[in-house]
């Protein structure tokens, strides 16, 4: 099984989370990518089996 996780972060939380997450799945015996978002214009999710996505909320949005 093969997960990509993808974050958004200014301050750091997002991406701090998103480590811990890589680490907890790759502790399960998953392979895992984790992406910063920031200069990534496009990326394949074909090669994954779960794909997550994640960012700090600013404004609402
Ligand atoms: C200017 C600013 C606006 C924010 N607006 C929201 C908000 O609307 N809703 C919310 O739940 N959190 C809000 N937060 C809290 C951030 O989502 C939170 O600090 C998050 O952990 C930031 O993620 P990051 O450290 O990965 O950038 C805001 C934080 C800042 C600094």
């Amino acid at each position: 099984m093969k997960a990509l996780i993808v974050y958004g972060s200014r301050y750091g939380s997002a991406k701090k989370i998103s480590q811990e997450i890589g680490n907890v799945l790759r502790n399960e015996g998953m392979e895992v990518d984790v992406l910063d978002s920031r200069g990534l214009k496009k990326f394949d999710t074909s090669p994954y089996d779960l794909v997550v996505l994640g960012s700090g909320i600013k404004v609402g949005s």
